[in-house]
């Protein structure tokens, strides 16, 4: 069955790959970044730039979902930010603006999209093995990793507040994936698993995982990093 997808992070790496693959198969997807010239409008496939960050751009959006009626199956909150830097030269403005796009910006955006989302719908948060307690952890990425940390927590919670009603929330702690952000996180580090890959598992999660999981933060990984 066709669904309506609202995916973030959708100018490039994976988010991209989920977006495309996603309209493709003939899902409605509103894909969500500050840059949107990567995507190309269809019929399917509806480009919107925002700021995560900026919440007066999210709630406009939510108008536009009203106005238009749409009622969303799944919310793959994928954006993400990654600073790499020693702990001891990271700066309050650093922690922040790393925070503001992966934990309050996901918050806000989940926050305002929950009446628009279908009861028995799924809202999956794209987290990192970083932020899993106990998992390898590697040096630089403190403001990112604690992030994310804060989303498996976040999601965790949000399970529980709606396990009466719905929707679902799902977290995926992903491991090393080839895109941009990971240069940045391991320059040079070849990951085993591409963009299209982990768009491909992340997809059919969204649109069945609900099922059979909530509240859960999966790991989705077969590397270190
Ligand atoms: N790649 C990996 O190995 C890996 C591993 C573990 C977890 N993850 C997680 O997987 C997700 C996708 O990662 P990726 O590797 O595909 O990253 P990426 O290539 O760096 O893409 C990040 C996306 O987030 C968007 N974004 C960043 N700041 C934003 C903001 N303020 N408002 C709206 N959108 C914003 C970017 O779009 P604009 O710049 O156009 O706004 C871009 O589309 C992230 O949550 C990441 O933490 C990735």
């Amino acid at each position: 069955m066709l669904k309506t997808l609202v995916i973030t992070g959708a100018s490039r790496g994976i988010g991209h790959a989920l977006a495309k693959l996603a309209s493709e198969a003939g899902h409605s997807v509103y894909a969500l970044s500050r840059n949107i010239e990567t995507l190309e409008r269809t019929a399917t496939l509806f480009p919107i730039s925002i700021d995560l960050t900026d919440e007066k751009a999210i709630v406009e959006f939510a108008d536009q979902l009203k106005e238009e009626g749409v009622v969303i199956d799944a919310l793959i909150n994928n954006a993400g930010a990654l600073i790499n830097k020693p702990f001891s030269e990271t700066s309050a403005k650093d922690f922040e603006s790393v925070y503001r796009v992966n934990v309050f910006g996901l918050a806000s955006l989940t926050r305002i999209l929950i009446p628009f989302i279908e009861l028995k719908g799924h809202v999956v948060n794209i987290s990192s093995m970083g932020g899993l307690q106990g998992s390898s952890k590697f040096p630089g990425l403190a403001a990112y990793s604690s992030s994310k940390a804060a989303v498996n927590i976040l999601t965790e919670l949000l399970a529980e507040e709606y396990k009466n009603t719905g929707p679902a929330f799902n977290g995926l702690a992903l491991g090393a994936v080839q895109t941009e952000m990971l240069e940045a996180a391991f320059p040079g580090f070849k990951a085993p698993v591409t963009a299209q890959q982990m768009a491909k598992y992340i997809l059919q999660f969204a649109l069945q995982g609900q099922q059979f999981y909530n509240g859960k933060i999966l790991p989705v990984s077969s590397s270190t990093p």
